[in-house]
């Protein structure tokens, strides 16, 4: 009796053990891919072990670009919904972001996707109109939304994947860009860090890893010099689209209260969660292409490499470390770019803990002889004319995107030149990857066959290993963009950066041969052997020479 008692146990118990094996959903990137062989990288055949010890790997999103549930448990729109909405003419598949991948709904099968890729971080933004609908606390806490965040940050730690957390991805609250202009207006700098407060004393048990902005300089020149991303602003002159806007002044005057809302975020996390127990760290992520001379005997044309840089990057990077904008810039665009005063110089100076790198291609600088003194705008302030059309070389490597040119030695000379001129700061890439052009035609075995991005990131993180090794650049970890094709701005749908494959009819996710790669690439193996060694003998160093470890110092 008691024998059958047991066996029955033991049968029952392996029943329910097989069938909660079978429901078990498989997410390994490779097991689908029936024509494809990973290959280990020529420069880099051990992978993540080539870096330094604690060097983090992952992928990234933007809540926009992802989420979906624009209208769910009461979030309010932003400039980005609006601008969608109001002018699917400037979107290139007259396309929104209100579904997009439903990542609010499907985000614990997206984490066992990021998992399953072996990543040990995910970057992410919160929509700030899921908290505050109205832009402020005082106009109504969102509940739901506050709890969608945990509930995400809660299974992305329990998966051991560390949330690295973008505040601002350009979708500033609707109510705020109605009430008084968004970040056209200083107002913007106060709820912008009141927002941060609320942030951090509601996550910031959970993240340690804050990033205030995400390529200030895209949404600016997008937003307000070219019309072509929310909120839709710029001269007639340069996009007869626009309805309002001054391409000339309001990049500058945006820009500067961008910095303005970075510092004020940066020193409320230093002043009031840091230095009690939150122990984390605030960023910023900053994009630039890298320039190359048009002409490389040209004088003129290495001096319009040197604008470029400080039109797109020092932009920025200028006011956080040095706390005033390139000598350049004060130069040629003179009264229309706005000033700082003491005090927000100092409360600019070394504003951040590390710097947040996209780096996606590079360009040649050509010095503007003929600039029109008549019609200002931002982008030609620089008197440098950017382009990939009279390219020699970069032509052969034209991406899916039609902008996009690979061109791997641009990011080692960036981290190099950004060491150089921010006193060898930290470094993030926060964004790196490539772009394709969606065919409706292409079956879904064509589409994950993505042997071009492959390429692409394992040339660009060798790069960044030779910027690490050779250069001595403090690079810390690299993002993956994307975690899976997504709403490309005013792209659409149309352009497809995933490591993984969505289908928008059934939302239905697939990885590419590019997410195999990477998952084989970020793998965690043993320790090489010699590291193991040197722990165990630092380890018993440490107890063996009880209080003089320097005597037994093994490096
Ligand atoms: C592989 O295909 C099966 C059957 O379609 C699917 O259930 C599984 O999720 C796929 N694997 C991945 C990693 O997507
Ligand atoms: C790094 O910067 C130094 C100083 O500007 C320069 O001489 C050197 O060529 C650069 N190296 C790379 C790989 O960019
Ligand atoms: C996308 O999903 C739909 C519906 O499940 C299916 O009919 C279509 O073939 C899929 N497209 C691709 C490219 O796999």
């Amino acid at each position: 009796m008691a024998f059958r008692v047991l066996m029955l146990l033991l049968l029952s118990c392996l029943l329910a053990h097989g069938i909660r094996l079978g429901m078990a959903q498989s997410y390994d990137p490779c097991e689908n891919l029936t024509d494809y062989q990973y290959k280990p990288s020529e420069q880099l055949p051990h992978g993540r072990r080539h870096f330094p010890n604690g060097f983090v790997f992952g992928s990234a999103t933007a809540a926009y670009q992802v989420e979906g549930a624009a209208n769910t448990d009461g979030r309010g729109p932003s400039i980005w919904d609006r601008f969608a909405h109001e002018f699917p003419d400037r979107i290139a598949d007259w396309s929104n972001g209100d579904v997009a991948l439903d990542h609010y709904r499907n985000y614990p099968e997206d984490i066992q996707r990021m998992k399953a890729m072996n990543l040990d971080a995910y970057r992410f933004s919160i929509s700030w109109t899921r908290i505050f609908p109205h832009g402020r606390m005082q106009d109504g806490i969102n509940d739901a939304g506050v709890q969608f965040y945990h509930n995400l940050l809660d299974m992305l730690i329990e998966n051991r994947l560390e949330p690295y957390v973008t505040i601002w991805h350009w979708d500033t609250p609707q109510a705020l860009e109605a009430e008084y202009g968004g970040f056209l207006s200083r107002n913007i700098v106060k709820d912008f860090k009141d927002y941060c407060n609320f942030l951090f004393s509601e996550y910031g048990d959970k993240v340690k890893k804050w990033i205030t902005l995400n390529e200030p300089m895209v949404h600016v020149q997008r937003g307000y010099d070219e019309g072509l991303h929310a909120p839709g602003r710029c001269s007639g002159r340069a996009n007869r689209k626009c309805v309002a806007g001054d391409s000339a002044t309001e990049p500058y005057i945006v820009t500067h209260n961008l910095l303005l809302a970075h510092a004020a975020a940066y020193r409320l996390y230093e002043e009031e969660y840091k230095v009690h127990d939150q122990k984390g760290v605030v960023g910023i992520t900053i994009v630039t292409f890298w320039f190359l001379p048009y002409n490389p005997d040209a004088i003129a044309d290495r001096f319009a490499v040197d604008r470029s840089l400080d039109f797109n990057y020092g932009w920025y990077l200028d006011p956080i470390h040095y706390g005033r904008y390139p000598r350049s810039m004060v130069d040629l665009v003179g009264p229309r770019l706005p000033t700082f005063t003491n005090q927000e110089s100092d409360m600019l100076k070394k504003s951040y803990d590390f710097i947040g790198l996209n780096y996606y291609t590079t360009y040649y600088a050509k010095n503007n002889a003929e600039f029109d003194p008549v019609h200002l705008r931002y982008t030609r302030d620089s008197h440098a004319i950017t382009t990939r059309t009279y390219s020699q070389f970069l032509a052969a490597s034209q991406m899916g995107s039609t902008w996009q040119y690979k061109y791997p030695e641009g990011l080692r000379n960036l981290l190099n030149y950004t060491k150089n001129t921010y006193d060898d700061p930290d470094i993030y890439i926060t964004e790196n990857g490539m772009g394709t052009q969606e065919d409706p035609e292409q079956k879904l075995e064509e589409a994950i066959a993505d042997t071009m991005r492959v390429e692409f990131y394992n040339d660009h993180l060798a790069s960044i290993y030779q910027a690490i090794k050779e250069e001595k650049v403090k690079v810390k970890g690299f993002f993956a963009w994307s975690y899976a094709d997504n709403y490309e701005w005013n792209d659409g749908y149309s352009v497809r950066f995933g490591l993984n494959y969505v289908n928008y009819t059934d939302l239905s996710r697939h990885p590419k041969h590019s997410a195999c790669w990477y998952s084989h690439f970020c793998r965690r193996s043993e320790q090489p052997k010699d590291d193991n060694k040197a722990d165990k003998r630092q380890h018993f160093c440490r107890r063996r020479s009880q209080g003089s470890p320097q005597r037994c110092s093994i490096r």
